[in-house]
């Protein structure tokens, strides 16, 4: 197997990253030192000329493979007519009307360009739509970005439920008063803190599967009959999940349908979109016309539903859409890619749990099960660490905390990285 070189032209790049970006990063996989040049359906090359076998799939949004060949030429084909107009294009229609017939809860849809937008949106919208503040957060659930989401994504010293923690210096204290924090997958729990707090709650935002952690069995039905028990909007954190799961995202896999949902990486192709999608009653909060006490909620941004983006999704989705057989042949590569990795480990009797779905999962390095963020924070992180920076030197290039299968992983492929994964845990 060979390991990877890096050229004199990449560490001169890394020096100057290193000169111009804080940390010497875009602030995404900051313990890679590795500049990427191109990609081409299931491998990526660096500026250096290693070939890797590619897992991060840019965090999830190239699902079908890097540089699709619709996906490119439908691009190529409407960039003759420019790339942005700050006005309503046909291709943005289309998708709207694809996303509302693919996902049970949409009736409605706004685009925003990346997904700490949308779920943002999303919150506002349910705090509009209700005329309350709190939101009510998972602890471990990552929304992005924002001040609110940024509440107990990864505490190291969590608090006691509901107190939220926040993870980002620069939040203001006033934010932490408006999130409440619950614990994945209890309902018992969940339930008592929403029977404690229902009449200041906006609403409720989760990830059906929160990470790479999948929801217990009656987890979302009993956070959907308790949320519509008081009225309070429920909200599907889909920018991972939408079109992944299932065309239907998580709420199709899980069947189990929210008032709104966020979706973003795969419905945009790989460009900057992201959107808002949900039942007519809610989304109404959106329209200017509405002038009841619930509306309106002004929605702008310069880029939304530009029509490059636009196209590279509806591309994108009609390729998994009219492919036969798409998803179970991804999901079968992604379930031989997890028995062998298990496989791997029980051999050399390392204790640790390959969790997640057939299209997403991860390596956590404990030897108890794990149904939510605590669970986690029993992995030994530092290993992890290590088995990603293993792996890239024998040409398999993967994010931080997960294992994104794509539809253009090959058998080949499979092989290739159980192998790379054999050698790679011979020398952890
Ligand atoms: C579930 C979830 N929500 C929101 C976001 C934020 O999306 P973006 O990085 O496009 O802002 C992400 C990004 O990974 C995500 O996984």
């Amino acid at each position: 197997m060979n390991q990877r070189t890096s050229s004199v032209k990449e560490q001169r790049l890394l020096q100057k990253a290193a000169k111009y970006m804080p940390g010497g990063s875009n602030g995404n996989m900051i313990h890679m030192d590795v500049v990427i040049e191109r990609g081409e359906g299931s491998h990526v090359w660096d500026v250096s000329g290693n070939e890797y076998v590619d897992y991060a799939l840019g965090s999830g949004p190239m699902f079908i493979g890097h540089a699709h060949p619709d996906v490119v030429k439908e691009v190529q084909e409407r960039m003759t007519k420019s790339s942005t107009f700050f006005a309503l294009v046909e291709p943005a229609i289309e998708l709207a009307e694809e996303i509302c017939s693919a996902m049970p809860c949409a009736e409605n849809i706004r685009y925003a360009s990346g997904g700490s937008e949308a779920t943002l949106f999303a919150m506002r919208a349910a705090r509009a739509y209700r005329g309350r503040d709190k939101i009510m957060k998972f602890e471990g659930g990552y929304h992005g970005m924002s001040d609110y989401a940024l509440m107990s994504l990864a505490p190291s010293n969590p608090a006691d439920f509901p107190d939220p923690v926040p993870d980002s210096a620069g939040i203001p204290k006033s934010i932490r008063d408006e999130m409440l924090i619950a614990p994945f997958n209890d309902l018992e729990t969940t339930t008592a803190l929403i029977d404690q707090y229902h009449d200041e709650l906006g609403g409720v935002i989760v990830e059906a599967f929160q990470r790479v952690i999948s929801p217990k069995p009656g987890f979302l039905k009993g956070l959907r009959d308790i949320t519509s028990h008081y009225g309070i909007p429920l909200i599907f954190d889909e920018i991972v999940t939408g079109f992944r799961l299932s065309y239907g995202g998580a709420q199709s896999y899980y069947g189990v349908t929210p008032d709104l949902c966020s979706l973003g990486k795969i419905v945009g192709g790989g460009f900057a979109l992201s959107a808002v999608a949900g039942k007519e009653e809610f989304m109404k909060v959106f329209d200017s016309a509405n002038s009841s006490e619930t509306g309106p909620m002004p929605q702008v941004g310069t880029l939304n539903g530009n029509p490059i983006a636009t196209v590279a999704g509806l591309s994108t989705l009609r390729v998994l859409r009219e492919t036969a057989g798409i998803y179970e042949n991804t999901f079968a590569k992604g379930r031989r890619l997890q028995q062998g990795i298990r496989e791997v480990l029980d051999k050399a009797e390392i204790p640790a749990q390959v969790i997640g779905h057939d299209a997403l999962f991860d390596v956590y390095f404990t030897g108890d099960e794990i149904y939510d963020y605590r669970g986690t924070l029993k992995a030994d992180k530092s290993k992890t660490i290590m088995l990603n920076s293993l792996l890239l030197e024998r040409g398999i290039f993967k994010g931080e905390t997960k294992f994104y299968v794509s539809t253009a992983h090959s058998d080949a492929d499979i092989d290739f990285t159980l192998d790379a994964f054999n050698s790679a845990v011979g020398e952890l």
